[in-house]
């Protein structure tokens, strides 16, 4: 048996993960005392705590044997493959390091734990650190973070929908086309790759974007013509008017913020800020396009909507100009795929 640097024993011993030292074929040379505690604790049937034992080629057996020859489940044998895969790769120098997280069910408690497998930098024949750390208080913590996020998430969805409810009582017409714009700008985020959260807080805010126009006579919001210089005022106003309204939810996401920006356009030609480029926050800019393509295309009390084509030519002559260059090509691969489902549940082309 190889000789163990009595630094290295007492260090690891020091350690609360269970930890295995190595040599370069795979065989334990030494473990530490919450490696041997873990084994007791756990009626672990290794002679000498698996010292002398290969424990690569034990996690190969194990991954390949027949489910019925041994006492572990289809999870444990895929689980014993990718770790001795792992401890293979460090090994071999592949890899500068292996991590993974597996479950370690024990009959009394639901147990989580964390294998590491790390070179050992030492003269000695030892080659590789092997250590399992139990996270379970950890991951139970995560989870517990999670639950409570879902449960948060679902607040905030409620509370935009009785937002979004009290507008539609008022004005069918704006209602819908939140609801429209919500859906476009989310498909458009995701075709931008935007993450779940991200998407999650632009739907919100694209669902109650329009909320300001909840202060503007309809009269005016749907009246047919041309509307004079005072009312056109009146309606550029429901942007801060909606910012005001929504500036003291603390949301997790800037809902305020894309209500506020929502028609301010890249060139600083927009309102109520004349904000330009990046200052326009993404949600808003994502937003605007799909506020101008359901305007275009939807029929209003005072207007039949226009065609489909009308809308893309619209939004590719103002694509970097107006308009953010990366939503307009996200928007238009989505727009003009004429058959996809969203197209055929909205029947837009005319
Ligand atoms: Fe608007």
């Amino acid at each position: 048996m190889n000789t163990v640097p009595a630094s290295a024993i007492s260090v690891i011993d020091a350690l609360t993960a269970h930890v295995a030292l190595l040599d370069g074929d795979g065989l334990i040379v030494a473990v530490n005392e919450a490696w041997r505690r873990f084994s007791d604790d756990n009626g672990s049937r290794l002679p000498c705590y698996g010292i002398g034992s290969n424990y690569v080629e034990m996690l190969e057996r194990l991954a390949t044997a027949s489910i019925d020859d041994s006492s572990g489940s289809s999870d444990d044998q895929r689980i014993a493959g990718a770790v001795a895969a792992g401890i293979r790769s460090v090994l071999a120098g592949h890899s500068p390091k292996f991590q993974m997280e597996y479950p370690c069910h024990a009959p009394w408690e639901q147990r989580w734990f964390l294998l590491t497998v790390t070179p050992f930098p030492s003269g000695s024949n030892i080659r590789i650190v092997v250590s399992h750390e139990n996270i379970t208080q950890l991951k139970a913590a995560e989870e517990q973070a999670r639950e409570q996020g879902i449960r948060l998430a679902k607040s905030f969805s409620s509370m935009i929908e009785a937002i979004a409810l009290a507008i539609e009582k008022r004005d069918p017409y704006t209602a819908g086309h939140q609801r429209q714009v919500a859906a476009l700008a989310t498909e458009i985020g995701r075709i931008m790759q935007l993450g779940e959260e991200q998407l999650f807080g632009l739907h919100l805010g694209a669902t109650i974007h329009d909320i300001g126009k909840i202060s503007i006579p309809a009269e005016i919001l749907n009246r047919p013509g041309t509307l004079s210089q005072p009312e056109y005022a009146i309606i550029r106003c429901h942007c801060e008017i909606g910012h005001e309204i929504l500036r003291g939810i603390e949301f997790p996401w800037p809902i305020a913020d894309m209500v506020l920006q929502h028609h301010e356009r890249l060139d600083g030609s927009g309102y109520p800020n004349g904000l330009k480029g990046d200052a326009i926050c993404l949600e808003a800019r994502i937003i605007a396009v799909a506020d101008v393509f359901d305007a275009i295309i939807s029929h209003r009390p005072y207007r039949p909507g226009r065609h489909l084509n009308e809308a893309l030519r619209e939004l590719r002559e103002g694509r970097g100009k107006i308009y953010d260059a990366d939503v307009i090509d996200a928007g238009l691969s989505f727009f003009a795929d004429v058959d996809s489902e969203w197209h055929r549940r909205h029947r837009i082309f005319q």
